[in-house]
């Protein structure tokens, strides 16, 4: 028999855990305030793009293990076990994390709460939230003390989000340490297929766990930001960054996963988890420590405007009046997500520099056109790619990196490419009388 279990939050994250858990065997219930995010759940249709998911999404509906609500009474009375899967963005005009969703889940849920019952959180927040939501449940609920909240930090990479949920690289549940319930039993109850896998599951304290991911984020940041770096230096050298990389790569220390240089990261995670994580460690007294990823952050930032510079000098110095074409917009392949994408930032900049920008991406079409409606959008490649000056690969999908640079040869008026992720193959493009430039190449 499996567990049952509430999830509150069903964006990338929520949907997904909710989703996968229910495939672990678990009876499941996920909970939401959208009435239109549940009813596309209800009928089995995930409202972003996440491969895979779809699948297993409708199977438990249709086995009956996965329904969904907005009734927070009936999640409190059916599940005994409660995971917290809303988001944390940025806040407005500020560095630090907005918690208000994961406050408003914890003021709701606990005073309904009126059994023993654990609260998994798995939402990125600050260090230091998870023990004051703790005390806070236990506050709110009728039953105090026997209401835990453990923190259970979520890895999962977009695009990849049922294979990290399904066979993580490891599990880490972070206990409250004066206050030893249910919580780790609980756990193993909910992972017990993972566990028989042998998945290494860490246990550690409250504020560990929070940071665990936090650090892993930073670190994947700074890795990104440093090869980055090296571009930069490789520009002004002569150097090839690709072959630095794979050449560094070797070394088991290094490693040579994200290390791509490119056009820099984005996404609803790693912008705004680096800038939280500086914000808080300001009120905790260890600004310090973390002034690197200030500069890890401005690497960043800098990789698109560069981009814009770029494409200028490719035009003869100006943007103005030029066409160009932009192959993707989402912040990563195989994912809808525009939230804080670089390709989108970089075609909004050279749109108010008098360019004419049409973009055209395999599955983020719809929500860039509601991040950016005045830009131009195309439904292929090679309609955005028509009478264009410049074309511009910004997001690595295979559907660009398999391009035959013949096929859009004869919609192009002129036959310069950038590649923003070096994804393409440079001799190929040359071949066919393109004009190529990548980053960090000479
Ligand atoms: C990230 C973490 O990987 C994941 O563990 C965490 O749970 C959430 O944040 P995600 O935001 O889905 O996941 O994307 P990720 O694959 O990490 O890519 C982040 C950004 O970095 C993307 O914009 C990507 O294009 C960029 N990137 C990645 C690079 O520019 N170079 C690389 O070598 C790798």
């Amino acid at each position: 028999m499996g567990s049952r279990i509430a999830v509150f939050g069903t964006g990338y994250l929520g949907a997904t855990h909710a989703a996968c858990m229910a495939e672990l065997g678990h009876e499941v219930v996920g909970v939401d305030i959208d009435p239109a995010k549940l009813a596309k759940l209800e009928a089995g249709e995930v409202p972003f793009y996440e491969p895979g998911l779809d699948e297993i999404l409708q199977r438990n509906v249709a086995a009956g293990r996965l329904r969904f609500t907005s009734s927070y009474h009936e999640a409190a009375e059916f599940a005994d076990i409660h995971f917290i899967g809303v988001g944390t963005p940025q806040k407005k005009g500020e560095f630090a994390a907005d918690l208000t969703y994961v406050d408003a889940v914890i003021e709701t849920l606990s005073p309904l709460i009126d059994r023993p019952s654990v609260i998994f959180g798995k939402s990125t927040v600050p260090v230091g939230t998870a023990a004051r939501l703790g005390a806070r449940a236990r506050e709110l609920s009728p039953v105090g003390e026997q209401l835990e909240v453990a923190w259970n930090p979520e890895f999962l990479r977009e695009g990849y989000a049922v294979q990290d949920t399904l066979h993580p690289d490891r599990l880490v549940l972070g206990l409250d340490s004066e206050r030893q319930g249910r919580a780790e039993m609980a756990a193993r109850e909910v992972y017990a297929s993972l566990l028989d896998e042998n998945i290494p599951f860490l246990i550690t304290d409250l504020a560990t766990a929070e940071l665990v991911k936090t650090a892993a984020n930073a670190f994947l940041a700074t890795k990104i930001s440093f090869i980055n770096a090296m571009a930069e230096v490789c520009e002004a050298a002569g150097a090839d960054v690709s072959m630095l990389a794979d050449a560094i790569g070797h070394d088991a220390r290094i490693g040579r996963k994200f290390l791509n240089a490119g056009i820099g990261f984005g996404g609803g995670c790693l912008p705004k988890d680096i800038r939280a994580f500086m914000a808080r460690a300001g009120e905790i007294g260890a600004d310090e420590a973390l002034t690197f990823l200030r500069e890890v952050d401005n690497i960043n930032m800098r990789r698109r405007t560069r981009m814009v510079d770029m494409a200028k000098d490719a035009l003869g110095g100006s943007l103005l009046g030029a066409r160009i074409a932009v192959l993707g917009s989402a912040f990563k392949p195989n994912s809808d997500d525009v939230r804080d994408s670089p390709a989108l930032n970089i075609a909004g900049q050279m749109q108010l520099q008098g360019a004419s920008v049409t973009v055209y991406d395999p599955k983020a079409i719809e929500n860039s056109r509601a991040l950016f409606p005045t830009l131009e959008y195309a439904p292929s490649t090679y309609d955005a790619c028509s009478g264009a000056d410049l074309v511009m690969v910004l997001t690595e999908w295979e559907e660009f990196r398999s391009l035959d640079p013949h096929s859009i040869s004869s919609a192009v008026r002129r036959r310069i490419i950038i590649d923003g992720r070096n994804c393409l193959d440079r001799d190929r493009w040359r071949t066919a009388n393109w004009n190529y430039r990548g980053l960090g190449r000479p």
